[in-house]
């Protein structure tokens, strides 16, 4: 599988699992919220009626309260695990408890319990000797609205109710969850192509943007050194070098750019100083030196070409910190532009120049292990010794044009490839 399709894949099942939870979440509490509802409603239904009918006689003689209390065990037979009248003074005037429930009911009162202070209506759900009950209390009003009493139910809560209306809700959970996992997995083919048009797109414009190294490291050599070849075979020995040394990824990628760009600031330089055939006196030098700094202003001109910029500024520091044009040293010089100044020396000196024959490969080697720890990072230098007899044997044995095939191919490695 594509490494993209699991990064989508991946973050759709953590919005699924995330939705799924959330959306679980607010239908369980909504369910729950319901069935006390509909529980409080069922007995506050049937508490009303006693209540009503409770009135009449809140306010007589101590004899009729003989009447409330057998109300109340009327009550308490059908439906309750106890109840209670009080007067208007929150006096208890009558009582009854279900003999059936009795010990649950002693169980109840261990629990901390206060009349509430106001006159509207309570509830509050309880659990005793694993059950559930509901305590509800109802001021009991007269008809100009003033209070008469109060009137409080105790009630088992059907587990049958509780039963069907739970099951009311994992039903809608699985509804709830079956259109989460829809949209999900109809999300997955839209995302899937909206993404493959932005990697088309940035394919596109990343193809402009080696096109674009690739001609600007070909406009310099056509005035420098007739040859373009210069930069394929620099390119590929920085790439060998960087992978015997372990460099990341991205840090060839910026190895390659560099190795292409090194000297694009040598357009700047005028053709009596670029292309003259003897050794440049010390003004001309200096002239020289400033295609540096002027190789790092024209990749400033883009954002891309930017990742070339270490190798392009520091390709002529040395490591005993006297090359230009900061004169770093040692490891203040970034690793690729210490790569890369070994592999450009190396292809200079076993190139031929209009100024120079190329040196055998056995004297350029000389020349490189005697410059290790003054010009080159000699433990750099030492993993280069390693290899480059193999690549040297490689890149003289091959035409141009296959050594620029080979290094098309680490550029797909580097650049295109997905990884
Ligand atoms: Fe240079
Ligand atoms: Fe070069």
């Amino acid at each position: 599988m594509h490494g993209i399709h699991r990064t989508i894949l991946n973050r759709l099942l953590a919005a699924w699992v995330v939705v799924s939870l959330l959306t679980g979440a607010a239908v369980s509490w909504m369910g729950v919220s319901r069935i006390d509802g509909q529980l409080v409603a069922l007995a506050t239904t049937e508490l009303l009626k006693t209540a009503t009918a409770s009135l009449p006689l809140l306010d007589r003689a101590e004899s009729e309260r003989n009447a409330l209390n057998q109300l109340a065990a009327d009550f308490v037979r059908h439906h309750a695990v106890a109840v209670e009248f009080r007067d208007r003074n929150r006096n208890k005037v009558a009582a009854a408890v279900n003999p059936l429930h009795a010990d649950l009911d002693q169980n109840l009162r261990t629990q901390a319990y206060s009349f509430p202070a106001d006159d509207d209506r309570h509830f509050k759900k309880l659990t005793a000797e694993g059950q559930t009950v509901l305590r509800i209390l109802v001021p009991v009003k007269e008809s100009a609205g003033g209070i008469a009493g109060y009137f409080e139910g105790t009630f088992l809560i059907d587990q049958e109710t509780v039963g069907r209306l739970r099951h009311e809700m994992i039903v809608t959970l699985l509804v709830v969850l079956f259109a989460v996992t829809l949209t999900t997995i109809c999300l997955y083919p839209v995302i899937l192509s909206l993404n493959r048009d932005v990697m088309r797109y940035s394919n596109d414009l990343l193809k402009g943007n080696v096109e674009l190294m690739e001609v600007l490291g070909s406009a310099i050599a056509k005035r420098d050194a007739a040859t373009n070849i210069h930069n394929y075979r620099v390119a590929s020995y920085a790439v060998r070098l960087a992978e015997k040394v372990g460099l990341k990824h991205g840090e060839i990628r910026d190895l390659i750019a560099g190795a292409f760009l090194h000297d694009v600031g040598k357009i700047g330089i005028s053709d009596n100083i670029l292309l003259k055939p003897g050794p440049l006196d010390a003004d001309e030098f200096e002239i020289m030196r400033t295609h540096v700094t002027l190789g790092v202003d024209i990749i400033r001109k883009s954002d891309w070409l930017q990742n070339a910029r270490d190798v392009v500024e520091f390709h002529h520091e040395k490591f005993d910190g006297s090359g230009y044009i900061r004169g770093l040293a040692g490891e203040a010089i970034p690793v690729t532009a210490r790569i890369f100044a070994i592999v450009d020396v190396f292809d200079a000196l076993t190139s031929k120049r209009p100024y120079k024959e190329a040196f055998p490969f056995a004297q350029a080697m000389t020349i490189l292990q005697q410059s290790a720890g003054t010009h080159f990072d000699p433990r750099l230098a030492t993993a280069f010794a390693g290899i480059a007899e193999g690549l040297f044997r490689e890149v003289s044995n091959t035409p141009d044009e296959a050594v620029e095939l080979r290094l098309q191919a680490l550029i797909t490695k580097y650049f295109f490839a997905r990884r």
